[in-house]
């Protein structure tokens, strides 16, 4: 029996949530495990009504599940950033995720932005550092609306948090088997310190032998994200870096009405989120694309080792965008969030087990 906690968050979440644990049900009958649920309140709508963030006590909770399904956090209602640090980045960061891993990966060429590519051509996986760089809010404003004002945002790296992300990366082209390579992407040129990045694969990739590795800088890995998207097999990369090269990553495999990930400890309980945010004015309309969030889930139920449901999720996502019957990934598809979420559970039920 899987423990799942559950937050829902601001927005569209709650409704795209709905449909993943609808598709994880529907996974459940057919493939034979349990899950159960717990609910979490926490977001924008609980901030204001309540004045509480999240309780320091939530965290221990959180430990005795096996796995956390988020939906989206963020609402203008309140202060920039203010609730999904708490929500999202205090998951994160308290209970060690140090991977934030994200496919790219095209489904159907049907999604793709860039002319001429193949599905095969878009097929890779960021291992985005999960706990360090400039999200540790280390920093901060002296001075504050002076002519002298100051900001500081400390861009940090530890030997520790890259040498586990590093690792992770390299243990995935390993599984992978695609063209045994690690990318890290950084900007060592201009940033020095990311020195410690490029010294960290190069030790690292020696215990590694079967497997290259090579670099780009962020810069220029964004552009060959767009013209040769085939050339990456398993990216490792910053915080911040990853988190806008995975944006750039879900426009080239279809929107982020598909991107998915995973903020991994490995062994440890993990936190399972789309990667968009939680688009306020589609809240309660219906209308936003739930396959990003079941996509999370897939990503959970393979973290959980419910390997053959998550493989026959992705085939049921991947047939259902090859069939013509869903026009868009966006809040433009005409088909209802509800709707979406009960073809791909019927589209599973159809996958030979
Ligand atoms: C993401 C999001 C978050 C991030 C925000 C909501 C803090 O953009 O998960 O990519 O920057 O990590
Ligand atoms: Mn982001």
């Amino acid at each position: 029996m899987y423990k799942i906690a559950v937050i829902g968050g601001d927005g569209i979440g709650p409704e795209v949530v709905r449909e993943g644990l609808k598709v994880l049900k529907k996974a459940a009958e057919i493939y034979g495990f349990e899950f159960e649920t717990t609910e979490y309140p926490f977001g924008t709508e609980h901030y204001i009504e309540t004045g509480e963030l999240v309780p320091e006590s939530v965290y221990s909770e959180y430990r005795e599940h096996d796995a956390i399904y988020l939906g989206a956090i963020g609402d203008p209602r309140a202060e920039v950033g203010l609730v999904e640090r708490a929500v999202i980045a205090g998951i994160r960061f308290r209970l060690d995720l140090y991977v934030n891993l994200r496919p790219i990966k095209l489904y159907s060429e049907s999604l793709c932005p860039i002319k001429d590519k193949k599905i095969e051509d878009v097929d890779l996986m960021v291992v985005r550092e999960n706990t360090e760089d400039v999200y540790t809010g280390l920093g901060g404003i002296m001075k504050k609306d002076t002519p002298d004002e100051v900001a500081i945002a400390n861009m940090i790296f530890t030997r520790k948090g890259c040498e586990q992300a590093v690792r992770y990366a390299f243990e995935l082209a390993r599984e992978r088997k695609k063209d045994n390579k690690v990318t890290l992407v950084d900007k060592a040129n201009a940033i020095r310190a990311q020195d410690i990045w490029t010294r960290t694969v190069e030790e690292v990739g020696r215990e590694y032998p079967d497997i290259t590795h090579d670099h780009a800088y962020i810069d220029a890995a964004c552009m060959w994200m767009v013209k040769n998207p085939e050339w990456f097999d398993v990216v490792v990369t910053t915080n911040i870096f990853g988190d806008i090269f995975t944006d750039l990553g879900a426009m080239v495999q279809g929107g982020m009405g598909i991107a998915a990930s995973g903020n991994i400890h490995p062994g440890q309980v993990s936190m399972f989120e789309p990667i968009h945010g939680s688009a306020p004015k589609y809240k309660d309309k219906n209308v936003a694309c739930p396959i990003a969030a079941i996509m999370a889930a897939q990503m959970m139920l393979d973290f959980l080792g419910e390997k053959k449901a998550a493989v026959a999720i992705e085939n049921a996502v991947t047939s259902l965008l090859n069939s013509g019957k869903i026009k868009s990934l966006d809040a433009r598809s005409g088909i209802p969030t509800s709707d979406m979420g009960d073809m791909v559970a019927a589209e599973l039920g159809k996958i030979k087990k």
